[in-house]
């Protein structure tokens, strides 16, 4: 079962993810990262450290999730594993159609056209969502800031994550992020639990 954790940067999602390590630890899940997975990460990092051009830094995160399922996401899923992964295809669903904005017409479609035919699509998509002004708040101004860090930014890629939540409800579930971690936490933990017990009883196909 693929299960996927999406949100914005300041969302929370990496307090979360380690707290998940810990809550779900005896269904032994692979935790994994897009981008990063596999070294394909590495240049994507430097793409976007350089300001690459657009859609070199598009195609590079798309060939980072192509490495990642390759690598780890098909082997773990024929083994019947557990995953869960922090960011995966919505992100470039979310932020890339704002970079991408003005660069070529029609962005989103452009980048669901790339993906299709040998994606693989999560069973269930956790979304972080939460204010800007407390995403920003929760960088910190001693943290530097990158390129896709700043509040106008982080609103527009939002938008974007809600309006591919409100297209596939079955998909996503929306979470409160400024609930209490704990809650936040152990409400995820538990739905990935359910989620879990009742595909082990129903094969895949
Ligand atoms: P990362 O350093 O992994 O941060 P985080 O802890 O927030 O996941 O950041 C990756 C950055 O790249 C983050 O701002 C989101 C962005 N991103 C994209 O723009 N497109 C993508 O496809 C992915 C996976 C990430």
């Amino acid at each position: 079962m693929l299960i996927t954790i999406e949100g914005i940067d300041g969302s929370g999602k990496s307090t979360l993810l380690a707290r998940l390590r810990e809550l779900l630890a005896d269904l032994d899940p692979l935790f994994t990262r897009e981008p990063g997975a596999t070294w394909v990460g590495d240049s994507v990092r430097r793409a976007v450290a350089e300001r690459m051009d657009p859609i070199t830094e598009a195609l590079l995160f798309c060939a980072d999730h192509a490495a990642h399922i390759d690598t780890l996401i098909r082997p773990a899923l024929d083994e019947g594993r557990l995953i869960i992964s922090d960011r995966y295809a919505d992100s470039r669903f979310a932020y890339q159609p704002v970079v991408l904005d003005g660069v070529i017409p029609d962005p989103l479609s452009w980048l669901l056209r790339i993906h299709e035919g040998w994606t693989i699509r999560p069973d269930r998509t956790f979304l972080l969502v939460l204010p800007i002004e407390d995403a920003v708040s929760r960088l910190g101004p001693e943290k530097k800031r990158e390129y896709f860090e700043s509040a106008a930014i982080l609103s527009r890629v939002q938008e974007n994550y809600l309006g591919l939540a409100a297209a596939d409800p079955s998909r996503f579930v929306i979470v409160d992020a400024l609930l209490p971690k704990e809650e936040v936490a152990r409400f995820i933990a538990d739905e990935i639990r359910a989620g879990a017990l009742s595909s082990r009883r129903r094969p895949r196909a």
